[in-house]
């Protein structure tokens, strides 16, 4: 089991919603973090309410110089990287056929290249230092369980998503070598910014949550992330019935298309005013 005390853990996207919630866990629970985000003054209130003992850095992942100077500058405070959280990201609300070249080049940006790049830069010095608890490093991608089945309005971030998954389970087998854990994260709907961004950024609207509808708080997300940094296992469903639901869209993908069809229907309607 890895001790939390003293791990030093950095947190891509720690100014709100999982990101944050994952931060005051991880910091009760005596670890050194690295807060990163790009609303540096969020970063540093929520690191002055934990105690002051964390470094923040203002970065956009999607910049690969922020990035790569993320990491540098984890490496260089702490000495060591344990855990790099890849959590940033965001959603627009768009049918993919109208989605602009630039909105669907600017979500890869952030979402998937924004991951891609922090390991780049991990990567070597995890595989450089000295194992704790058994292991050098994990990484934890934070992707969705619309990373296994793409949803209706949501085509552009669901390819982002399903990207995560796929570099993460690449990364489990390619990293194994060195006792680098990765891990992938596949929360549903979860109450945090996402959507009031998602609807912002598209100017597009969201049906309100009908009865069936399940949300998550994000301190259960990064309570069941936490696990998964204490003993490293390959995928963390936050809320276990939607990897049962997701598996059998594999399997029988038109019963899946019916059911979206009608959360389709909603928003093709509430978008058409
Ligand atoms: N909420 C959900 O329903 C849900 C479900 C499944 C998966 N997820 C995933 O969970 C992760 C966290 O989302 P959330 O729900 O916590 O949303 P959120 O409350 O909107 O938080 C998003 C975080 O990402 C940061 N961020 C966005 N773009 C960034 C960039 N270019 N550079 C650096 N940081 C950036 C934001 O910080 P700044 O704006 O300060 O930069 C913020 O801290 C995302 O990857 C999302 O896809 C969310």
């Amino acid at each position: 089991m890895r001790n939390l005390q003293d791990m030093v853990v950095i947190i891509t996207g720690a100014s709100a919603g999982i990101g944050k919630a994952l931060a005051e866990q991880l910091s009760a629970r005596g670890a050194k973090l690295v807060l990163a985000a790009r609303r540096v003054e969020k970063l540093d209130d929520l690191n002055r309410s934990l105690g002051s003992n964390h470094l923040t850095v203002k970065a956009d992942v999607s910049s690969p110089t922020d990035c790569e100077q993320l990491i540098a500058r984890a490496a260089t405070h702490f000495g060591r990287i344990d855990t790099l959280i890849c959590n940033a990201g965001y959603g627009i609300v768009r049918p993919v056929a109208q989605t602009s070249e630039i909105e669907m080049r600017a979500i890869f940006q952030t979402n998937v290249f924004g991951t891609t790049d922090c390991i780049r830069a991990a990567v070597p010095l995890m595989s450089k230092q000295e194992k704790r608890d058994g292991f050098r490093g994990q990484i934890v991608i934070v992707s969705s369980a619309a990373g296994r089945r793409g949803l209706p309005y949501f085509g552009a971030y669901s390819a982002t998503k399903f990207a995560q998954l796929g570099l993460a389970e690449a990364l489990r087998v390619e990293l194994r070598p060195q006792r680098i854990a990765v891990t992938s994260v596949h929360p549903i709907g979860t109450h945090t910014e996402f959507f009031t961004t998602a609807e912002g950024l598209s100017a597009s609207k969201m049906p309100s949550r009908g009865a069936g509808e399940v949300r998550q708080s994000p301190a259960v997300v990064a309570r069941k992330t936490i696990r998964a940094i204490q003993r490293p296992r390959p995928e963390v469903w936050p809320f276990a019935p939607a990897r049962y639901l997701v598996s059998l869209g594999t399997l029988m993908p038109r019963v899946v298309d019916r059911v979206m069809a009608k959360y389709r229907g909603e928003l093709d309607q509430i978008n058409a005013s």
